[in-house]
């Protein structure tokens, strides 16, 4: 009996020990463990033909999804410089819209002609072909229209972030690219990794713009700036940060009053997104901080229901790499996000995967000690999707223990589709990247904030 008493201090801590430890799941599953490496410039080609046009994108060029900005590059010549479109079914009804050109040098390298067309007044759910490029090098492409903004117009999005160049980078796009639920793309930041080459060889811009084109010139990527886009290299006497990246990759910034590219809002189907930049002023008095103070409040959830952030630097990330580099942004603008109920945050820049249980730290004021994370279900559920797999290699070190806001996290490599159905209700689904094929590894049902704010099992 006395030996029972003196153990049930002992018993006390290690019951307490399993309680602190109770969060969530990280995955057993291991990845094989292989370096890294960007695939060869010889696996990708330019498409065959003098001056054809290459790198074609397509990205939603307004605020509701009318409108779209198609950009490609011609390597030699200026010309020719538009596109024709017209809608299925419409042939004999083409239209034509002329682009905006530009070049940019960057230490050694000179870009070509760098293309950018608004098409505009499209029909809503409608598919509409276009072509660029003249004579034997006409190249011919199609999209999807988005249905008209309203609370239960579907879609499905899919989530991919730091992706690169490396046969890792190659079997997630096709993974996403394999699966016909996909129409349109939540890129989180980091393309092309070219400054991880010397002098940022810009070359890596060029192969990039080449290996997302199955993909990219047939669906809208809506794009958030990571640090790999910044390309600030003064040692180069390269000190314009994003140069390569506002070049070549344009939104529709204006459309939701911002007043740089690197931050805006767009409205897709049911949903809202905002576009943060993790490397831009943010403080108190910027023009971004002004920005979301004052976008915030514009978003009619009756109309869109579905309000998702994409920023590049996590908020909540319990691996040791890129430990709290989100930090000084969550607090400036946490407790925004909570009152205004955001639906879900999706981040990049850690190469792994993890979701959060919704959970907000904000009530900490320095002398109270109310300074952890609490389950909030006005609170957004965070996602790091930084694992698209680039020549960086996986994070594979978690925190230990698991904090208890993480409810499921893995050093592997993937996508995510989120699939909106209707006001109420998202089938949220992380497809890691295993033995060349896409397996769902985690999945939830999303239940919106605004119009059915249950907990989620
Ligand atoms: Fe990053």
């Amino acid at each position: 009996m006395d030996a029972i008493i003196l153990l049930l201090p002992v018993l006390f801590v290690l019951l307490n020990f399993v309680e602190v430890c109770n969060g969530g799941i990280t995955s057993s599953f291991v990845r094989k463990l292989y370096a890294s490496e960007d695939m060869p410039l010889s696996d990708f080609p330019p498409p065959p033909g003098y001056n054809a046009p290459e790198q074609v994108h397509i990205t939603q060029g307004d605020l509701v999804g009318r409108a779209m900005i198609i950009s490609w590059v011609t390597p030699l010549l200026r010309h020719p410089d538009y596109v024709v479109y017209w809608a299925a079914g419409s042939k004999h009804k083409k239209h034509k819209a002329h682009s905006s050109v530009e070049t940019y040098r960057f230490y050694n390298y000179s870009s070509g002609h760098i293309h950018h067309a608004t098409i505009k007044n499209l029909a809503f759910d409608t598919r509409y072909f276009y072509e660029l490029g003249a004579g034997n090098v006409t190249r011919r492409f199609s999209f999807r229209t988005p249905s008209k903004v309203g609370p239960d117009a579907p879609y499905t999005f899919g989530i991919i972030g730091d992706l690169g160049q490396t046969h890792d980078s190659y079997q997630t796009l096709e993974h996403y690219v394999s699966n016909p639920k996909g129409q349109g793309v939540l890129f989180v930041g980091d393309l092309s990794y070219a400054d991880n080459h010397p002098n940022h060889d810009n070359v890596r811009w060029d192969t990039f713009g080449r290996f997302i084109e199955k993909c990219a010139a047939y669906q809208s990527w809506t794009w958030t700036a990571g640090n790999h886009e910044l390309d600030f290299a003064p040692e180069l006497e390269e000190d314009v940060p994003f140069k390569p990246y506002l070049h070549r990759y344009h939104v529709p910034y204006k459309a939701s009053q911002s007043t740089s590219p690197l931050w805006y809002s767009i409205k897709r189907a049911s949903a809202y997104i905002i576009v943060l930049s993790s490397y831009s002023a943010y403080g108190k008095y910027t023009p971004q901080y002004a920005w979301l103070e004052s976008e915030l409040p514009k978003v009619n959830r009756a109309e869109t229901p579905w309000l998702i952030v994409l920023v590049h630097s996590p908020w909540y990330n319990s691996n040791n790499y890129h430990y709290m580099e989100g930090e000084t942004m969550r607090v400036q603008f946490e407790s925004w996000f909570v009152k205004n109920k955001v639906d879900v945050v999706f981040a990049g820049h850690v190469h792994a995967y993890e979701r959060t249980e919704r959970i907000s730290n904000i009530n900490y004021n320095i002398t109270n000690g109310m300074s952890a994370p609490v389950k909030d279900p006005s609170a957004p559920i965070y996602i790091t999707i930084g694992d698209g797999g680039n020549v960086e290699g996986i994070a594979d070190s978690f925190t230990e223990p698991p904090p208890r806001y993480s409810a499921f996290r893995e050093a592997s490599f993937g996508h995510a589709v989120l699939e909106i159905k209707n006001r109420t209700h998202a089938h949220y689904a992380w497809h890691r990247n295993q033995d060349n094929n896409a397996v769902v590894a985690d999945d939830v049902w999303l239940h919106n904030r605004y119009y059915y704010p249950e907990e989620e099992v």
